[in-house]
């Protein structure tokens, strides 16, 4: 058969990486497709830029329309990000009978739903396996390998940038925005890090990780979300002291019959395999009643890693470019009429281990008080200690760290202590998971 002609949009980190790695190991590839893969025209915004891959037998051009409307195009790599004009991008491909592969997590996440639909009317395949952490093939493992699974509880590290910042900081005792800045260099954050470092990314990718596991329609708006923006050093610091490392998590687990969806910072004792997931690396956990616990893997962030995803999905599509569309693996796991809607259990209700650092004035029975508040709502302590007092410092830290408590319970107790007036500062909390 002849060879299958690629038009990529963007060609930034994860455009070059991949235009590379076809151009590297475009043999290998080849044999593995069936088909040569050859990529032949290219968007950008700007054409002068110098790029990560050779151009050589590349038609670059800005106006990524063009290439959906090429006759000659067979598939459509979307790798510019955000999601308006990307949107248009993909549905026009769509009609234009040509299959997509997108790195694009914001996309699916929001508009998933809108896309499968138009790809399921079509017959074409919408590929997004580099949306979820990176080179780590957790889409397909989910989707295919887990098939046989009630699976109960997805989570994991799923932002490389969050988790090279809170490394660095907590192992290089690094500032927060120069570290960041290095993420940015290294093509790991988002054009926006506030995507990042808010939690907004990890919660994309815990929306698609979420369907694909459950079989229910993509709901970004159901995620609760935080991001590391408001962890100090200190608190990585205490935390270490007490045994624990600080992660931002995504969570995902079937409780009864509703949903917990969850991205935050959390505690991890230090033994844990997630404490020593460290620097861009990602790491998720599935759990299925048929086979237990699992673990993968690998770097979440970055060209290579992101290509060799986006490189899998574009040989899984040129192999299914002469199938029955009707005998596809279905975008989200579970057959379109299947989908399901869950209930989400509200963040209130949720029941976690937290750390707590209050900031207090030093002076007899504040800890009475707090401890007294605490006590009223049923919150019980598991450690506690008040840090010494810096010579200038008219207010001191102190650690909490609880048993299990429901979150609505703490939120009342927390809301208390800020309204006395031996509270300086807003309580910094972060969940503790087991
Ligand atoms: P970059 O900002 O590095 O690259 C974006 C590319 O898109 C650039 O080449 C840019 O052109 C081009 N572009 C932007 N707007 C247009 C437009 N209107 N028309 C034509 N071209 C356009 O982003 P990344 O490569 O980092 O990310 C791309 C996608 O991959 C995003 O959806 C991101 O979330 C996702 N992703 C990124 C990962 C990473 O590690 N970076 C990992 C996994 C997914 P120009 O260069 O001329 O400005
Ligand atoms: N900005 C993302 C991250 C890229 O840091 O994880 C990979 O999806």
């Amino acid at each position: 058969m002849g060879p299958v002609n690629i038009g990529v949009v963007g060609l930034g980190t994860v455009g070059a990486g991949t235009v590379q790695v076809l151009q590297k190991n475009g043999v290998e590839i080849s044999r593995r497709a069936g088909r040569e893969i050859r990529v032949t025209h290219a968007a950008v915004r700007n054409l002068e830029s110098r790029r990560a891959c050779s151009l050589e037998d590349i038609e670059l051009t800005v106006d990524a329309m063009s290439l959906v409307h090429n006759q000659d195009i067979d598939v459509v790599l979307e790798l510019m990000g955000g999601c308006e004009h990307a949107y248009d991008i993909v549905i026009s491909a769509l009609r234009q009978k040509k299959h997509v592969v997108t790195a694009n997590k914001a996309l699916i996440a929001t508009k998933g739903n809108e896309i499968f639909d138009e790809a399921s009317k079509q017959g074409l395949v919408v590929a997004f396996e580099a949306a979820v952490a990176g080179g780590i093939p957790i889409i397909k493992a989910i989707r295919e390998s887990f098939s046989g699974n009630k699976i109960e509880n997805v989570e994991g590290i799923l932002n490389g940038t969050c988790n090279y910042i809170l490394s660095e900081i907590s192992d290089r005792g690094c500032d927060y925005d120069e570290v960041l800045a290095v993420a940015q260099d290294l093509g790991y954050a988002e054009t926006d890090p506030y995507f990042d470092v808010e939690g907004i990314d990890a919660a994309h990718k815990l929306t698609i990780l979420a369907s694909i596991a459950y079989g229910t329609h993509l709901n970004f708006e159901s995620i609760h979300v935080e991001g590391i923006s408001n962890i100090t050093h200190a608190d990585i610091s205490y935390a270490r002291e007490l045994g624990y490392r600080v992660k931002h998590l995504g969570i995902a687990r079937r409780q009864n019959d509703a949903l917990d969806l969850r991205v935050h910072p959390c505690l991890l004792a230090s033994d844990q395999i997630l404490a020593n997931v460290c620097g861009v690396m990602n790491a998720v956990k599935v759990n299925g009643d048929a086979v237990g616990e699992t673990l993968f893997y690998g770097a979440g962030a970055g060209a290579g890693p992101t290509a060799s995803a986006v490189v899998a999905d574009l040989v899984d599509v040129v192999r299914t470019l002469t199938s029955d569309p009707f005998n596809r693996v279905p975008h989200l796991a579970f057959q379109p009429s299947e989908l399901s809607s869950f209930a989400v259990t509200p963040i209130e209700d949720t029941v976690t281990a937290q750390y707590l650092r209050l900031t207090v004035v030093d002076k007899p029975g504040v800890l009475g008080d707090v401890t007294k508040i605490l006590g009223d709502e049923g919150v019980s302590i598991r450690a506690i200690s008040q840090k010494e007092r810096h010579m200038d410092a008219s207010a001191v830290p102190v650690v909490i760290v609880t048993h299990q408590v429901r979150e609505g319970s703490l939120n009342r107790a927390i809301a208390e202590i800020e309204s006395l007036a031996i509270s300086v500062a807003p309580i910094v909390r972060i969940r503790l998971e087991e």
